[in-house]
């Protein structure tokens, strides 16, 4: 076994977008998949706690990690089949997300440009079913190839049996931490149909004049580079909570108190709030306290001004959940796992 790659008290720094400054017990990185099976075959690492950590930029550390974090790091993009409408592109786990993107759009590959410019890897995108402007990383999963920490074994899972929900998979349930996602083979289309409905894509590209994969992009990037802090200049983690789903029934009442509530209906008895526009609402836009605080331009970021610790983001937390209860009658749930 290749010992060198065990590394013990690992600063984890660089792997979460808070940028907290707090260490891992065990840290192990692999670039290649018999790496990580061959860490496998020691068995006292599967007794540890574990974390399967991709770029960290959707996770809250409060204490340092107390177990073995497995940093799955492979890279490339090959093209594995290709139709007369689409084709086939293997990507490796460690990819950049955002450079998957790029990369689609250069070959002029459609189904993933609204996802451009979020933070994190290919491996973490299935895991969180990373979604904005209307697409999620679900309309475009053919297979997911993983590994079973416990047996070793490779595993294919198809679209459907990755279980696939508002920002959730069978990754973040049944199988947390049981699987580490090795590859993803995406279906996109050499003959795009574009989604710009949603929000403010379709004024911006009005303004730039044309309609194709790049302005896409462009018009994405624009908007998230408006609302959401760049992490490198100020830690975060993209939406903290998730959009709560109600009952329409309370939906229906809600409206009839707040005229401007943001409301998405999502069937016949349910429809999801923007929990934004909740937390705005109680007056925590662009609140401070100490250390850490609620973004100015989107209420749902959390964020840490440089010197905060975890502990204040779960701790501010908290209190926003406690006061949009207290306000609304909704539970926000956290949308980033809290260690
Ligand atoms: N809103 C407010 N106040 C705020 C923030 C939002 O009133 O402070 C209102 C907006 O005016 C808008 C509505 O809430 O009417 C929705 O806002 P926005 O379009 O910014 O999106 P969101 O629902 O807050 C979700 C995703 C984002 C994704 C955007 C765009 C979740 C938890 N978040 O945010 O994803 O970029 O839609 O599609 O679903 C992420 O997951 O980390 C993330 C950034």
């Amino acid at each position: 076994m290749n010992k060198k790659k065990i590394y013990t008290d690992f600063p984890l720094k660089k792997l979460n977008t808070f940028g907290f400054d707090i260490r891992a017990k065990q840290y192990f990185e692999f670039t290649q998949t018999k790496e990580v099976l061959t860490l496998l075959k020691n068995k006292q690492y599967l007794l540890l706690p574990r974390l399967i950590l991709g770029a960290g930029s959707n996770i809250l550390f409060t204490k340092d990690f107390d177990g073995i974090v497995i940093h799955p790091n492979i890279k490339g993009i090959k093209i594995t089949e290709d139709f007369r409408d689409h084709i086939l592109l293997k990507v490796y786990c460690g990819e950049s997300w955002d450079n998957l993107v790029e990369y689609a759009i250069e070959n002029n590959l459609g189904g993933i440009e609204n996802l451009s410019f979020i933070p994190g890897t290919v491996g973490a995108s299935v895991v969180q079913n990373i979604g904005a402007y209307g697409v999620e990383v679900k309309d475009s999963v053919e297979i997911v190839e993983a590994i079973n920490i416990e047996t070793s074994e490779l595993v294919f899972f198809s679209n459907h049996e990755c279980k696939f929900g508002y920002r959730d998979s069978i990754f973040k349930n049944e199988y947390k931490n049981k699987f580490i996602v090795i590859s993803v083979s995406f279906k996109l289309s050499k003959h795009p149909v574009f989604n710009t409905s949603y929000g403010n894509i379709e004024d911006k590209l009005k303004k730039s004049g044309k309609i194709n994969l790049s302005a896409i992009r462009q018009a994405v990037i624009n908007i998230r580079r408006q609302k959401l802090p760049d992490p490198a200049e100020i830690g975060n983690a993209g939406s903290f909570f998730k959009n709560p789903v109600i009952n329409k029934s309370q939906a229906d009442f809600l409206k009839t108190q707040y005229a401007n509530i943001q409301l998405y209906p999502v069937s016949d008895l349910e429809t999801k709030v923007a929990a934004g526009w909740l937390i705005e609402h109680c007056g925590w836009k662009g609140r401070r306290t100490g250390n850490v605080g609620v973004h100015d331009k989107q209420a749902l970021v959390l964020v840490n001004y440089g010197s905060g610790n975890g502990s204040e983001i779960l701790e501010l937390s908290k209190k926003i959940q406690e006061s949009v209860f207290e306000k609304f009658k909704i539970n926000l749930i956290p949308e980033v796992n809290i260690f």
